[in-house]
């Protein structure tokens, strides 16, 4: 992996912040995350973030996240899109605004979205699950209609998100969530980095084209949010993107007239096979 930019801290020692993403504790199973938690410990980092997509339903994602709690470090926490699939008793909005929230600050951790973290040497670390608009289609893809209509082929979001929301409608709700939140830190005169972890990436560079696997060029829709990406480039402070969702690792640099490139990346984790990557600021 190559090296992330460096920055200027001010004279303050750096911080070592550990991202994961997409651990899907009900195909890794309780052993294999406590390993890999005890693995992210010995990493000895300064702030860990968990990305989303811990656990299906409920209690496992409670299980998965307290699984953290032997960490010495704060804990902050994304949702996921499957982390807001219905079960029985709930809903995708009450487990994105009640229940979620509420589990993750009774184990003591910080509830990311909506929340950012303003962190020693003019760090912040802002977040959000950054919900898919199709704006990553391909060009043949068809019109939106077509698009909505054959996602349950391509994404059980379609069989277990249960609001009445377009998918495109809830984007413009997360986007709105997080430019708020990046205007607010660049106006603050204590922060001079942004790094912006969202669930669903926003940069085209985050995941591979592959324009000859069919089956891939259909589920793009469903992957991305080229969009958020759009609004989220023209904030100076904004020097490092990591998003999760993908399964497949990989890193590269959004270039910007007149602006700092923003270094990004997505987190390697496959089904079954969590990753995390280090951020050295
Ligand atoms: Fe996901």
């Amino acid at each position: 992996m190559p090296a992330w930019p460096e920055f200027d801290r001010g004279g303050v020692p750096g911080l070592r912040i550990l991202i994961t993403s997409d651990l899907h504790f009900e195909a890794t199973g309780p052993e294999a995350i406590r390993r890999f938690v005890a693995g992210i410990d010995r990493e000895a980092p300064d702030l860990v973030v968990v990305g989303g997509d811990l656990g299906y339903p409920l209690h496992l994602y409670e299980q998965c996240l307290a699984l953290f709690l032997v960490l010495d470090c704060p804990v902050a926490v994304l949702p996921g899109n499957q982390d807001i699939w219905t079960s029985p008793g709930t809903s995708s909005i009450a487990l994105l605004e009640e229940q979620l929230p509420a589990i993750v600050r009774e184990l003591d951790f910080h509830w990311l979205e909506n929340d950012p973290l303003v962190l020693p040497g003019g760090i912040a670390i802002c977040g959000s699950l950054g919900w898919y608009d199709y704006s990553a289609r391909v060009a043949d893809d068809g019109d939106l209609q077509r698009i909505v209509a054959r996602k349950d082929g391509f994404c059980l979001d379609a069989e277990y998100i249960d609001w009445e929301y377009t998918d495109p409608q809830f984007s413009d709700i997360c986007r709105e969530r997080l430019l708020r939140q990046m205007r607010a830190l660049e106006d603050n005169p204590r922060v001079s980095c942004v790094a912006c972890v969202t669930h669903v990436p926003v940069f085209a560079d985050q995941y591979e084209p592959n324009p000859e696997d069919e089956r891939w060029c259909r589920s793009l829709p469903y992957l991305a949010n080229l969009t958020l990406g759009e609004a989220l480039r023209t904030f100076p402070k904004l020097r490092y993107l990591i998003s999760g969702h993908m399964h497949s690792g990989l890193q590269g640099v959004v270039e910007r007239d007149g602006l700092d490139p923003i270094a990004t990346a997505v987190v390697g984790s496959g089904y079954g096979r969590p990753r995390w990557l280090v951020l050295e600021l």
